[in-house]
């Protein structure tokens, strides 16, 4: 059998997965596992980098990422799934690797730039060096293919650049790992915004059927439409985004569509038809997390167990990488 090849990505322990999580990436890493050597991240150290004064909402953060990966149909018995703080080689390897990066390289970061402005923070050493870690997360287990959104593209440069100047500096050791772009248009939040755990505008694998029904119901629709018989937009609405993601009668969006366009169908309608779609699509979802919610001891043996496995490749990757850098070694 051929060698399957390898992929690494994972998800910063920043709260609970939306259901734009779900469409834009949770569903492809559940594919993947069927067809490539998965490393799922909890990337808890990642959290830090924003969120170091909050420690207990950190610590249930990292549980809440897990159950929602499981829950979602990552399998322990498939992929790997690991808690970045738990292998220490993963920070060793990033100080390694922030040798070969210029300070100037990461201010440019675009990602660097954006974030900055928008949280107003005085930025740490470790916030700058954000990628460095990625970079470190992706060449730790040697990731040849790394499913990433968009906004994580100048993240992914960095990664390769880093393996490139390696391999130039001490000889072929890391692979130039390569993005896999989501085709999946990214769901927006209820409000028309991107979705985002820290506005307020998402819906979550672990919302009860009421709060999900309540959120559809204050949906932004259509601003042009005064009423229900005004011609409606469908473009831009995200009311059929997301029946477009989760409806299973494509037919019946259709017709909804056209309806909508010729002002037949009211907002509140299709919205109740919307939090009916939501709230079955989510059902086997959360009631799986649910019980690995209510399993702290038993959640936190499948991390675990994850991590213990993949422990021996990092340290394996980091001795290589430590060796060829000139580190001595004292056995
Ligand atoms: N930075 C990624 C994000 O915010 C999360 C992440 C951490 C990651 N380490 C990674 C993604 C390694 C891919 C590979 O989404």
């Amino acid at each position: 059998m051929s060698k399957k090849h390898r992929i690494l990505t994972g998800h910063r322990a920043t709260g609970p997965r939306h259901i734009g999580h779900l469409v834009g990436t949770l569903h492809q890493y559940v594919a993947f596992q069927e067809e490539y050597e998965c490393y799922f991240l909890v990337a808890d150290l990642h959290a830090l980098t924003t969120g170091f004064d909050r420690p207990q909402e950190l610590n249930t953060n990292t549980l809440e990422v897990t159950a929602d990966f499981l829950a979602c149909g990552i399998d322990p018995k498939k992929a790997t799934l690991v808690l970045q703080s738990a292998i220490p080689e993963h920070a060793r390897l990033c100080l390694l690797l922030s040798m070969l990066v210029g300070v100037a390289r990461l201010e440019r970061n675009p990602t660097y730039k954006d974030q900055l402005h928008e949280l107003k923070l005085q930025p740490s050493l470790g916030f700058l060096s954000y990628p460095v870690l990625q970079a470190a997360d992706i060449l730790l287990y040697q990731g040849e293919f790394v499913p990433v959104g968009e906004d994580q593209l100048p993240h992914l440069e960095l990664a390769r650049e880093v393996a490139r100047r390696f391999n130039q500096l001490y000889g072929q050791t890391f692979p130039e790992p390569q993005a896999i772009l989501s085709k999946i248009p990214r769901l927006p939040g209820i409000d028309n915004r991107t979705m985002h755990t820290s506005y307020g505008n998402a819906i979550y694998l672990k919302d009860t059927p009421e709060e999900t029904r309540r959120k559809v119901m204050a949906m932004y629709t259509d601003p042009t439409r005064i009423h229900a018989s005004d011609p409606g937009h469908v473009e831009g609405n995200p009311l059929f985004a997301y029946l477009d993601a989760f409806d299973p009668d494509p037919v019946k969006v259709a017709e909804y569509k056209k309806t909508y366009q010729a002002g037949k169908v009211g907002d509140v309608e299709l919205k109740i038809h919307l939090a009916e779609v939501l709230n079955t699509a989510l059902a086997e979802i959360r009631e799986r997390r649910a019980s690995l919610i209510a399993d702290r001891r038993g959640l936190i043996e499948i991390l675990r167990q994850g991590t213990e496995s993949a422990r021996p490749m990092a340290g394996e990757t980091y001795a290589n990488a430590a060796l060829k850098m000139g580190l001595l070694t004292l056995n």
